[in-house]
């Protein structure tokens, strides 16, 4: 990798390549969505096509989707996903429990199924998503287009009654027009700068009318590997205490995702 590559996007490339090591022939594996996710698939791809790793992947958007098809990875079909080894994807924000902000490029809710039906989630990121309290990446949150403004307003009331220090909800857009998920639905961002207690947060949101799902993940994700712009890895594995600090090559890895 040369030395025009910011350093943010080589710390996401030396996770990715770590991530990939877990995966095993025989598996079936859940993708992400994002820059990370991205980089992960390239590496993914390339271990397929060169050591012809065998493996089934179920992907959390169309973009992954896309990309893993074009990378020559096997897709397993939506209706056949229901029990998965691992699922590799980033996050906007992860805390020491591993509790985690995702949705910031809109695939949250498939993200979610597809974390749900894994045995293992592993997320892969950059120092910069480690937080002690999540809350400043703004939540985002998948609601029906139907009567949105109404579900807004609920959601509004609802985060009054929990002490939060911010409560701007903010439709997400794409150009002039509202942004608009895989499923046909809409994102709205919660601007809630701290969240003390996300299980209330998720539980209080997850009731109200109109929200499909919600950007937190609690207790799906056991293991963080984070990537450092120099190659050092560090792999955080939540179940069993362990810390592993690693080295990887991150020659080649610009040629390898071309498209980022
Ligand atoms: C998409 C997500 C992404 O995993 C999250 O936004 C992190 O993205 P990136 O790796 O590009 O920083 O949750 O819905």
């Amino acid at each position: 990798m040369t030395g025009e590559v910011p350093p943010a996007d080589r710390a996401k490339s030396a996770a990715a390549a770590q991530a990939v090591q877990h995966i095993k022939s025989g598996m079936r594996v859940g993708l992400g969505t994002g820059s990370t996710a991205e980089r992960m698939i390239c590496h993914l791809g390339k271990r397929v096509r060169e050591e012809g790793l065998n493996i089934r992947a179920a992907p959390t958007s169309a973009r992954t989707a896309d990309l893993a098809r074009r990378l020559g990875i096997d897709l397993i079909p939506p209706a056949e996903v229901r029990h998965l080894d691992v699922t590799i994807d980033g996050a906007d924000e992860f805390d020491p429990t591993l509790a985690l902000i995702k949705g910031g490029g809109g695939a949250l809710l498939h993200e979610k199924i597809v974390a749900a039906a894994s045995e293992r989630m592993i997320v892969i990121a950059d120092a910069s998503k480690e937080v002690s309290t999540l809350g400043a990446f703004p939540l985002p949150v998948e609601i029906i287009p139907f009567g949105w403004q109404s579900t807004s307003a609920l959601i509004g009331n609802a985060l009054e009654k929990i002490d939060i220090p911010g409560r701007e909800i903010r439709l997400r857009r794409a150009g002039d027009a509202p942004f608009v998920t895989d499923e046909g639905n809409h994102i709205l961002d919660l601007h809630l700068h701290r969240i003390d207690d996300p299980r209330l947060v998720s539980r209080a949101l997850n009731r109200i009318p109109g929200v499909v799902e919600n950007g937190l993940f609690i207790d799906l994700c056991n293991t963080v590997i984070i990537g450092h712009a120099d190659g050092r890895v560090e792999t955080r594995d939540l179940s069993t205490g362990a810390v592993e600090q690693t080295h990887v090559s991150l020659a080649g890895a610009e040629r390898l995702c071309p498209h980022l």
